[in-house]
């Protein structure tokens, strides 16, 4: 076998001269000037020093749409930079997955053929079918079998997305390449005018650690605070720089890592615009600093370049910060410490001049919890295994997640008060499937609901120390949901409950 290797700027500078390279190649030789990006870039305030000299040109993802998508999730292999292919398991082929563009009210008409040597589910993370259509783990097909999802699309307009739900295999299968977003388009959005086509960029952020020949790898997988790798990655792409002009850009913002939360800044320190999370718009453009999407979570940010001047670059990156609680008992590993360089973007000439803004976006409608009927509380902790007392395990309420026992009975059309605590020592990223949510208050730890908690939320973080209401009524479908923790290898361990909606 030939190592891979990546491209000398020499192999560069003769393909281009053959004109065989493509845009996105051929900004790659720019690319490779770490030494003068860095002189020019300490000498300018507020600045970023680029860490890495080699970038990559981020990817689109490839877009189907679900009147009849089949998905055939099959062994392959994908381009991850810099001529580096790693093997996957892969959905048609593609990493990340398609992304699936969908009209709210259309039929979602897709099958699953699962070729991988596992049994596989997905889940349509965010959107809320019939149970049969939820990918509920009890759902898993064997390797050679398929599964079709048939409903009407009844979810507002908005970023949501889809892995896979094998219960025990979700971080892998995440960490294979089995993970893709799902766009929902409504006719009140599009009245908004917000930034499309080449001005709107889905973006998977993910973390990896590499082999020795710059592979992404799945080896060790951390069961207490979970898989964090060492390097970035953009929609399956090591390093990713974006070539933009000074105009405005709608980043759909996902969080597709299996444990680490990202907090999103811009070197220049200059703000986003949130204009919605996990629910679609919220009701009013909101302007943040930062920003902070724990795994499962979405934002939707619009990012305005006009005062960077042409020939510069800023970076998106992701800010380390402490942790609460107890982790220094754990041998004072915090991997949400370190900064992370997620995504370049060059401005390489003059932009549309950005509209202003509209003062409100769409009503956002959900839960009111002066109607709530009822309270429940969900204890997520890190104990003692309830069964043999000796192994330490995640667990919601003192228990583990086991498929045929159903643990709340939840009416439906009730609206409730469901309290989040965490009385461990790790982040949980609190998801439910079936319905969204409404964050009413934090209480310890950061003390208060963030800006980018507000409108409807599917996935909600609990820092260590803290506790989090929401009001919450599951108003689409009877049948049986899910709520667990976002962290992959949490919930794998089994930090997920059954809730039966009746
Ligand atoms: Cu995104 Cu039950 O998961
Ligand atoms: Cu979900
Ligand atoms: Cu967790």
């Amino acid at each position: 076998m030939t190592p891979p290797r990546h491209p000398s700027r020499r192999d560069f500078l003769h393909l281009a001269a053959l004109g065989a390279l493509s845009l996105g190649e051929r900004s790659l030789l720019r690319a490779e000037s770490p030494v003068t990006l860095a002189t020019e870039a300490m000498t300018r305030p507020g600045a970023f020093v680029p860490s890495v000299a080699m970038r990559h040109p981020l990817r689109r993802c490839p877009e189907v749409s679900a009147s009849g998508l089949q998905l055939l999730a099959k062994p392959g292999t994908a381009q991850v930079g810099g001529g580096v292919a790693a093997e996957g398991w892969l959905l048609n082929g593609s990493l990340p997955s398609p992304l699936i563009r969908v009209r709210k009210g259309e039929l979602f008409d897709v099958e699953l053929v699962n070729q991988i040597p596992d049994p596989l589910i997905l889940h349509w993370h965010g959107l809320t079918p019939p149970e049969g259509g939820d990918g509920h783990p009890r759902f898993a097909v064997n390797p050679g079998a398929r599964y079709h999802y048939r409903f009407p699309l009844e979810n507002r307009a908005g970023t949501y997305w889809y892995h896979s739900h094998t219960h025990h295999r979700v971080a892998l299968h995440t960490q294979k390449g089995i993970a893709g977003m799902l766009i929902v388009e409504d006719d009140e959005e599009a009245a908004l005018g917000l930034p499309t086509g080449e001005r709107e960029i889905p973006l998977i952020l993910q973390d990896r650690n590499l082999d020795a020949r710059g592979r992404p790898v799945y080896a060790h997988p951390n069961i207490m605070e979970g898989h964090m790798g060492t390097e970035p990655f953009g929609n399956g792409i090591l390093h990713p720089f974006l070539e933009v002009d000074s105009g405005r850009y709608r980043f759909r913002v996902l969080n597709g890592a299996n444990a680490r939360i990202f907090r999103l800044e811009r070197s220049d320190g200059r703000p986003f615009t949130l204009v919605g999370n996990d629910g679609g718009l919220m009701d009013r453009p909101v302007s943040v600093t930062s920003v902070d999407v724990s795994p499962g979570e979405r934002v939707d940010l619009l990012v305005d370049l006009d005062e960077v001047p042409v020939g510069e670059s800023i970076m998106i990156w992701s800010r380390g910060f402490p942790l609460e609680g107890h982790i220094a008992e754990l041998g004072g590993q915090n991997r949400h410490q370190v900064d992370l360089e997620m995504l370049e973007l060059r401005v390489m000439e003059d932009g549309p001049k950005s509209p202003p803004l509209p003062a409100t976006l769409l009503p956002v409608g959900g839960p009111d919890p002066a109607q709530a009927s009822g309270t429940r509380r969900f204890d997520f902790t890190f104990d003692r295994d309830p069964l043999t007392r000796s192994m330490e395990a995640h667990s919601i309420n003192g228990v583990r997640f086991e498929m045929g026992r159903i643990d709340e009975h939840v009416p439906f059309g009730a609206t409730e008060i469901w309290s989040f605590v965490n009385d461990g020592w790790f982040p949980h990223p609190v998801h439910i499937h079936g319905t969204h949510f409404k964050v009413l208050s934090r209480t310890g730890g950061r003390g208060q609901v963030m800006p980018w908690e507000g409108g409807l939320k599917d996935t909600v973080l609990i820092q260590p120390n803290e506790r989090v209401d929401v009001a919450i009524s599951f108003t689409a479908h009877r049948g049986l949901f899910l709520l667990h923790c976002h962290n992959l290898e949490h919930e794998d361990a089994g930090m997920m409950l059954n809730i039966q909606v009746e």
